[in-house]
């Protein structure tokens, strides 16, 4: 049967956002953030809005039930937000919650059943202690093939470098590279849980120093990356500065109709593509370093949107450790498989690069709170589309077409979203 070519029934606009400062809040709970998060994005929209103009919510979150013992957490938001009794749906697919709970929002408003809808994301994971959040998080995974056999997230990942390493000749200098420039990003971020590898290395010395311990000599980043005190391994040969934190934060998106955006904002940022993929277990994939999930939301996106790779100016990916910003950028076709890790080198993906990735820090150095993170990239993209990123804006006159690449699970689902600047 011959499909006709994907397309949304009806336009949707992007004209508020908000969010949390991503970190570690050990006196607030996921509410706190969440209310914060939709002040700031309800207050973003110039023209001026309700509250109660808004029809449904949706909320991106990963496991509230396991990481702060609270299930069923839409209504709860709805209510915190004072928008119960409008529906309020949760939506859970691993780390790409947020991107799938911001699809669910714009087929919403497509199929014509609302106008307005908030689309958010939300995940307090610092309750628990590290090794506990480990296997809160190993449960994304497929626990029959992978949970089996040991795996966890960092380990993921390290199978993946250690394959592309084999494979195209790359190095921990490469993933090094990412990580310098990602948190060289989140440091022009005042939402971003870390700044500079630069400022940590200082910090790093002034506390030896107090401590009248022998000062390390680091001649730069790349040094205190090396050196296996700083930066020691977490999963061979993936080390600290090239996982994203486990953080608690949140954030919020206004969605309207393509024909009333204008009423209430001054510059929208229109949605011209959504795709969402879905893959098996690690061991149904021709190649650890290709996901199909990625390369199947891409091309969705990609054809709704009647653009190509090599049209969107900017994106932010899912850059849920450094060996993954790089693989994103080849499924999503920017580079040749092989050559992401040459172009992270070389500064092409660097805030002044040709093509500049994961501007607010990424998951790297912004912070990683599950459920938001598809959410905040589209903040992100939002703001640089309308010139509002501050220092860490792009410095490009002709910035039009943003993308964003939200990963699940062990690339289980993915979803991409293009934006466009009219
Ligand atoms: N990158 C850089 N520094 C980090 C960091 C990270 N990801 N995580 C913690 N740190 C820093 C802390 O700020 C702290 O620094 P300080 O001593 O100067 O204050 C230090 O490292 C120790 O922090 P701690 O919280 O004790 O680290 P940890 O060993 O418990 O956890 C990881 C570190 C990498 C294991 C943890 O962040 C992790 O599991 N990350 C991956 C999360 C994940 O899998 N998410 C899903 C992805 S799909």
């Amino acid at each position: 049967m011959k499909m006709r070519k994907s397309k949304l029934g009806r336009g949707v606009a992007v004209v508020g956002a908000g969010m949390s400062r991503f970190g570690s809040f050990p006196d607030k709970t996921s509410r706190d953030l969440f209310v914060e998060a939709f002040s700031e994005a309800v207050g973003s929209v110039e023209r001026g809005m309700e509250a109660r103009d808004i029809q449904a919510i949706y909320v991106g979150n990963y496991s509230s039930d396991l990481l702060e013992g609270q299930g069923h957490l839409a209504p709860i938001m709805a209510d915190w937000v004072g928008l119960a009794p409008k529906p309020a749906t949760r939506v859970e697919c691993a780390c790409a919650s947020g991107a799938v709970a911001l699809r669910q929002a714009i087929l919403a408003i497509a199929s014509g059943l609302y106008d307005i809808v908030l689309a958010g994301g939300v995940e307090k994971m610092t309750n628990l202690p590290t090794e506990k959040v480990t296997d809160v998080l190993a449960t994304a995974s497929d626990t029959l093939y992978e949970g089996t056999a040991g795996i966890t997230f960092p380990g993921v990942f390290a199978i993946t470098a250690s394959a592309y390493f084999a494979r195209f000749g790359a190095t921990q200098e490469h993933l090094m590279k990412v990580a310098i420039k990602n948190h060289n990003n989140g440091a022009l971020n005042p939402k971003a849980q870390f700044g500079s590898i630069a400022e940590i290395m200082k910090r790093r010395l002034e506390r030896a120093k107090q401590k009248g311990e022998p000062l390390p000599a680091w001649r730069d980043e790349m040094d205190f990356l090396r050196d296996p005190r700083a930066n020691p391994v977490v999963a061979w040969p993936l080390r600290l500065f090239d996982c994203s934190p486990i953080s608690d934060g949140a954030a919020c998106l206004v969605l309207v109709a393509e024909d009333l955006a204008k009423n209430l904002s001054d510059s929208p940022v229109y949605v011209i593509g959504t795709g969402q993929g879905s893959a098996g277990a690690l061991h149904t994939r021709q190649e650890l370093y290709v996901s199909p999930a990625a390369r199947a939301a891409a091309k969705e996106a990609y054809e709704m949107a009647g653009v190509k790779p090599e049209d969107i100016h900017l994106a932010e990916v899912h850059d849920c450790f450094t060996i993954a910003e790089i693989t994103a950028t080849e499924d999503l076709g920017f580079f040749e498989v092989g050559k992401g890790a040459k172009a992270a080198e070389e500064g092409v993906t660097a805030l002044k690069g040709t093509r500049p990735i994961n501007t607010s820090g990424g998951l790297k150095s912004k912070g990683h709170p599950v459920g938001a993170t598809g959410i905040a990239q589209v903040m992100e993209i939002w703001h640089q589309l309308r010139g509002e990123a501050g220092q860490r804006q792009v410095p490009r006159k002709d910035l039009r077409l943003g993308l964003t690449h939200n990963l699940g699970g062990t690339g289980g689902t993915c979803v991409v979203h293009i934006f466009e600047r009219r």
